[in-house]
């Protein structure tokens, strides 16, 4: 669990953005599977981002300077018929004990208490869009309201979507976020380590997967941050191959893009390895061009630089090692500006890493990439997928490359959170020769 002091200042932090206005966030819903049984739970991103509360069919609302309390919590009261059943609930003084709400109140007062608040307000801050229900009942409220406008009534003047401010502030990572971020990307490392030592011919994919998860669990990463990839031979040129369910023939390469989630926070891993623990030339020598372009990335995440710039930096090296080798020909400017690289590398070198596997923040600032700052994490992961085809060596055919790592951007330089799982060839055969 976040630590509370860590949290206090991201609240205060947060509320400091909100101008004479109340904002409004729920969590995500409870799913059901099938019949009486439900998905597993996890918290709305944003939500637990402000208030690492961990139940479903909770609301927080923030209301800045209030002489009673600014941050409220909405939740299931304590029920112990109930919490035999499905489990403990922190109720409303845990909402104010463990989770350092001010005032909480059952989360079926919610309409009750913003029809008395939201009056009080100019601004309205949501997530529009994102909770139907919600959207609804602040509507009916601000139009009750405008009924009564004649008697005097105040009625807030804007909507303003929360996302903007949320999304900016998550984009940098505090410290608590960053030690909770180095656990993940260290247990997704052991993970992938165990993957490399147990994997041999003849196994099945989600057998590795099992190992990889073993680890994860036993580690205390209660959940995969995404459907983890254990993709062998020509499952590999599949981006997003989750069946998992081919046998790892002998000579092929395995690979593996998994990561775990651990307090919420994800890792993304990945990792391709030769099934019998031992590349061939034509499979080594792809391979040493992805991770060329994977290091030389990795240096380009560097403060001040444009976020873009990294990408930029992985498929020039790609092209230039695709043409070193042969499986391109022709002028390398040339091959990059008319993209003829994208026939063997065809998605983008990374992402934002965070709560999400893929972080929330933008970008670009208008049409420029923007600048790397410290305390961002990123992923760095260049690959080549060669399906076959009559223009390329049959000794290239199926082989899928793709090397990624997560990346803290620091004012020394890049920082490496994955740094334990070994991604030389030399290195990894000797893993997976112990
Ligand atoms: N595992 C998802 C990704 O690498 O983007
Ligand atoms: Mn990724
Ligand atoms: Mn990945």
């Amino acid at each position: 669990m976040l630590n509370n002091t860590a949290l206090t200042k991201r609240r205060a932090e947060f509320m400091g953005m909100l101008c004479d206005g109340i904002a409004i966030l729920t969590t995500s819903k409870h799913l059901t599977r099938n019949r009486d049984v439900f998905y597993p739970f996890r918290p709305d991103s944003d939500f637990f981002y402000l208030t690492a509360f961990p139940e479903p069919n909770a609301a927080a609302v923030f209301v800045p300077g209030r002489d009673k309390g600014e941050y409220l919590l909405f939740c299931r009261e304590k029920d112990p018929e109930m919490e035999r059943w499905d489990g403990r609930r922190a109720g409303l003084e845990g909402a104010i004990e463990q989770y350092g709400a001010d005032q909480a109140f059952p989360i079926e007062k919610l309409q009750e208490v913003l029809i008395e608040l939201i009056p009080e307000y100019h601004n309205v801050y949501s997530q529009m869009g994102k909770d139907s229900d919600l959207d609804k009942e602040i509507l009916s409220i601000i139009s009750d309201l405008r009924t009564k406008s004649r008697e005097g009534t105040k009625v807030p003047a804007n909507f303003v979507h929360l996302d903007h401010i949320l999304h900016e502030m998550r984009l940098i990572k505090d410290s608590e976020e960053i030690r909770t971020m180095r656990k993940a990307a260290k247990l997704a490392a052991k993970g992938h380590i165990r993957a490399m030592q147990t994997t041999r011919p003849g196994m099945y994919e989600y057998q590795v997967q099992a190992e990889l998860e073993y680890v994860f669990l036993k580690g205390g990463g209660l959940s995969v941050a995404y459907p983890s990839i254990v993709a062998g031979g020509p499952n590999a040129c599949i981006l997003h191959y989750i069946d998992n369910n081919d046998r790892l023939n002998d000579g092929d390469l395995l690979l593996i893009d998994a990561g775990v989630e651990v307090d919420c926070y994800a890792s993304d891993i990945t990792r391709t390895f030769p099934v019998n623990g031992k590349f061939t030339g034509a499979q080594r020598d792809v391979y040493d061009v992805v991770l060329n372009a994977q290091v030389a990335a990795i240096d380009a995440v560097r403060v001040d630089r444009p976020v873009t710039d990294y990408h930029e930096v992985a498929v020039r090296t790609l092209a230039e090692g695709m043409i070193d080798i042969g499986l391109l020909r022709g002028d390398l400017e040339e091959l990059i500006e008319k993209k003829t690289y994208r026939k063997f590398y065809m998605h983008l070198t990374g992402h934002w890493l965070g709560i999400d596997v893929h972080d929330v923040g933008d970008y670009k600032i208008g049409k420029q990439g923007r600048s790397l700052e410290p305390g961002m994490i990123v992923t760095v992961e260049p690959g080549l997928y060669i399906e076959p085809c009559k223009e390329v060596d049959e000794k290239w055919h199926n082989i899928g490359i793709r090397i990624e790592d997560d990346v803290l951007v620091r004012r020394n330089g890049p920082e490496v959170l994955t740094v334990d799982v070994p991604k030389n060839t030399d290195e990894i055969q000797a893993i997976m020769a112990d």
